[in-house]
This record gives structure tokens, sequence and C-alpha cells, in this order.
């Protein structure tokens, strides 16, 4: 039987102290790690071979906790990560925040190549093509880690089958926090096997819009002002939101999703759900 498959809390492995100790249950192994900034880190773990998700979905990840100073039990410590590696990867793709007294990020920005995660292969989430209704632009609204599901999105030849323009617009507090969206997008523009898989054409239906509210960049401001102002609309060259034509998907703090969904409601668009598929979705990015 593969390790993975008698992987499970249960499992107990002998010590040689003669006290049981269980494995780590849904282990999965880490295969790289990149740190973009101080603050941002992204990494990929193995998939399990039985997990099967639709591009934009989420997923509970985590570590055991410290042992209880009076029992000794150890529990993990999960929370909802977004999938940012599209649904036809060998590999899963995750990129988080660290926030240094974070209960999870705290210890998980210290992983290394080899190490385990926990995984549990239950796979959720409202980001998905499923819940839209068919439409000519789609907008990818984040701030922050909230681009995670839209790098899945964005290797996900569906998205490209079901639209004429794809907008990501991605607002974060300094240039340096563009790094992984700008590169993310740039390598599958240029890269041989996304050309195969996606087509040319559609890659160039890319229109990236990024914003820094901090610091000093080309384009200053958060997006839902830009929206609101009409700059994006006149530095994209288009007339405005509509329900007739554009989609959205939003992924940021819940400031940032309660402000942009009164943007969108403004311009006539409707929230919509897996079991009732409207004009926009949204969903909580994962801050600390
Ligand atoms: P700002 O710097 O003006 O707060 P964070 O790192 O705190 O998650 O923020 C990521 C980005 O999201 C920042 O650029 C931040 O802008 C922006 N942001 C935060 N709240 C909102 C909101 N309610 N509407 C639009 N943008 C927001």
């Amino acid at each position: 039987m593969p390790v993975d498959e008698i992987m499970t809390e249960q499992t107990i492995v002998p010590q040689t102290d003669a006290k049981p100790v269980p494995t780590l249950p849904d282990a999965q192994t880490v295969t790289s790690v990149k740190h973009w900034t101080d603050r941002l880190f992204s990494f990929r773990v193995s998939r399990p071979a039985s997990l099967r998700f639709r591009s934009g979905e989420f997923v509970m990840i985590g570590l055991m906790g410290d042992p209880d100073p009076k029992t000794g039990k150890q529990k993990p410590l999960l929370r909802a990560y977004s999938i940012a590696s599209p649904s036809w990867d060998e590999e899963l793709e995750f990129y988080s925040i660290k926030v240094q007294d974070g209960p999870l990020t705290s210890k998980l920005q210290h992983i290394q190549p080899g190490d385990q995660i926990i995984l549990r292969p239950k796979p959720v989430g409202t980001l998905v093509h499923d819940a839209l209704l068919p439409g000519k632009r789609l907008w990818l609204f984040a701030t922050g880690t909230g681009f995670a599901p839209f790098a899945s999105l964005l290797r996900e030849p569906e998205t490209y089958e079901n639209f004429e323009q794809v907008i990501v617009t991605h607002t974060v507090r300094d240039a340096a926090e563009l790094d992984y969206s700008r590169s993310l997008i740039e390598e599958i523009q240029n890269d041989e096997m996304m050309h195969e898989l996606i087509g040319k054409d559609n890659l160039a239906k890319i229109v990236y819009y990024p914003t820094t509210t901090r610091e000093q960049s080309p384009k200053m401001g958060r997006i839902t002002t830009l929206l609101e102002d009409g700059t994006v609309f006149a530095d994209l060259g288009i007339d405005g939101i509509n329900a007739e034509t554009d989609r959205g998907m939003v992924c940021g703090s819940l400031g940032f999703n309660k402000d942009i969904k009164e943007v969108l409601e403004g311009f006539g668009l409707e929230e919509g759900a897996n079991s009732d598929p409207k004009h926009y979705v949204v969903e909580k990015a994962f801050v600390g």
C-alpha cells in the first residue's frame, strides 16, 4: 500500500521509548519555497493522488500545533488557503502572508523542501467558473494575497474559452508586493507549455492592472477609488462595467470585499454562487 494511503490520524508509529506517537494526518511534502518579500512567500507541495479540484477553490492546510503543556497532546493548526496552482498541475502551490505573531504563519514561513504540512483534501469555494453567467469580460479583483486563486484561474484554459478579455487588478501597499503576480503573468505569457495548453492569442487576452497605495508606482490608489472615479476605464479604453458583458471575481480583505461589492452592485452586477450563477463572486483572502 502506498505510504499516503496508510497515513491517517489513526496510524501509530512505534517509537524507541515505547510511547506511541501519531504521524502527521493528511501529510504532504514541501517541494519548493520562494520568499518574495519579508511579508510574502509561496510554496509548492506534493498533491494527493485522489485530490480533484476546480481552479479557484481553497483547502485547509497547516501544521501540528505546539504540545499542550498539561497533556502533551498536539492538535493540527489549520487555515483556509486558496490553491494557487491550476487543476491540471501535478503539485499544489500556495501564496501566503507571513505574520510574525500569527499562530500558523509564524511557523509556516520557516518550511523547507522535504518538510511535511497537513492538507485536508476537501476543496471548496465560490471563485469558480460555474458560479458566473457567460460574459465577455472577466475582471479578477485582488488585494494582497487575494491574488492566489487568480494564479490558479489564469493557468486554466476555461478562463480564456469563456471570455474575450481577462482584466486582472492587484492592489498592494508596496511595489515589491506585486512581484508574485507580475512574474506569474509574464511567465505564463512567455512559457512554451502555456502557449500549447492555452494558446498565445488566449494569453494575450490578459490585461494586468497593478496598483500600489503606500509606495510610489506607475499607478497609485485603491482599485475601488479608481473604478469609482473612472480612471480604470479611461486607462483601459473601455466604457465601464455593466451586467450584460462584465463578470467579476473578488478576493481580498474583508474591508476590500465589502467596498468593492458596493462598487460592483452600483454598476448593476449581482452576486452569484455555485448553485445560483450570476455576475460576480467574492471570497475572503487569508490575511493572518
Ligand atoms: P491601503 O494601503 O490604502 O490600506 P493589506 O496589506 O492591508 O491587506 O492591504 C492590501 C491592499 O489593499 C492595500 O493596498 C490596501 O490599501 C488595500 N485595501 C485595504 N482595504 C481596502 C478597501 N476597503 N478598499 C480598497 N482597497 C483596500
